[in-house]
């Protein structure tokens, strides 16, 4: 099995659920204290030694693009100013061995819609996929994780967390099987089932491993939950050709799509920055007195 050196990170989405904020701005580009999820999704690519980054990007998502790109201005006036941190700061959002592709996705047509857009440069290769609006926060990064046990066990792998029973229809559940320490065997998959008809509350976060396999199952599946070409249902077909894990990932994960999630991750990243940690938690301390 070749090694991994591609993510996909689909971000075309609309992100309607954090209108206003996200009419005229790509949500990815929101900031959690003073970085855009998508760079922390990016930072956790580059620490699994992921080295091509894939954006499957759409209309009104130019921010993310000039993101990973030099800034001419902006950093011409920092040297002229002697802003040397700041500079640095700038310069140093990607590695120079790191690569940026961007694959315009032109209709919205479901997640897997996205990774299928991904194909052209992927094909052959296993590959990872990262949900820029799942953050989370792990010792050692979720996706470093993933590809270490998909280079012992070269196998498809999905990063799966318990959620509470109400909120299935949330997510991707899958049927498993217990197989060793944090790794199950998945047997089933299903998208967004509503509590009722779950099989399971363990849910699939926004990290995948896939073997290339996945392709020909995306190009045939038939639109799923909510009318969308579904990941989920190519992982499911998957299963009757390859073994396809759970991997019970270390760390918490914040839904950044959400909120309540947005804003805890906001908290649980701010009392540890650098610069602002101490203060914003004296702040909280206060703010909980009252
Ligand atoms: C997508 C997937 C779902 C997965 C979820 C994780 O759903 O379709 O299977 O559990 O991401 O965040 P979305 O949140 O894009 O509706």
């Amino acid at each position: 099995m070749r090694r991994i050196t591609k993510a996909v990170f689909p971000v075309a989405g609309f992100g309607s659920r954090f209108l206003p904020a996200t009419k005229a701005s790509p949500k990815e580009m929101m900031p959690i204290v003073d970085k855009p999820l998508i760079q922390y999704a990016v930072e956790e690519a580059v620490a699994a030694g992921l080295t091509d980054m894939v954006f499957i990007t759409g209309r009104q998502k130019r921010a993310i693009e000039d993101h990973f790109d030099k800034a001419y201005e902006i950093e011409s006036e920092l040297a002229g100013r002697g802003k040397t941190e700041l500079l640095k700061l700038v310069q140093d959002i990607i590695p120079r061995h790191v690569n940026c592709i961007y694959i315009r996705q032109s209709e919205q047509l479901g997640l897997g819609h996205a990774v299928l857009c991904a194909r052209p440069v992927l094909e052959g290769e296993p590959f990872a996929v990262i949900l820029a609006d799942d953050l989370v926060d792990a010792p050692t990064p979720v996706m470093r994780q993933m590809v270490d046990v998909f280079e012992k066990e070269h196998a498809s792998v999905l990063g799966v967390q318990e959620v509470p029973r109400d909120q299935t229809a949330s997510y991707g559940i899958v049927i498993a099987e217990s197989f060793r320490a944090r790794l199950e065997k998945v047997k089933g998959i299903v998208e967004k089932p509503k509590p009722a008809d779950a099989p399971s509350n363990l849910a699939v976060i926004g990290r995948y491993v896939l073997t290339p396999a996945i392709f020909d199952h995306l190009a045939r599946v038939r639109p799923g939950a909510g009318g969308e070409i579904q990941l989920t249902d190519a992982i499911g077909a998957l299963l009757a050709e390859e073994r396809v894990l759970a991997y019970r990932f270390e760390g918490v994960r914040y839904d950044c799509g959400s909120k309540l999630g947005y804003l805890q991750a906001t908290v649980a990243l701010g009392v540890r920055h650098p610069e602002v940690g101490k203060a914003f938690s004296a702040y909280l301390k206060e703010f909980g007195e009252h």
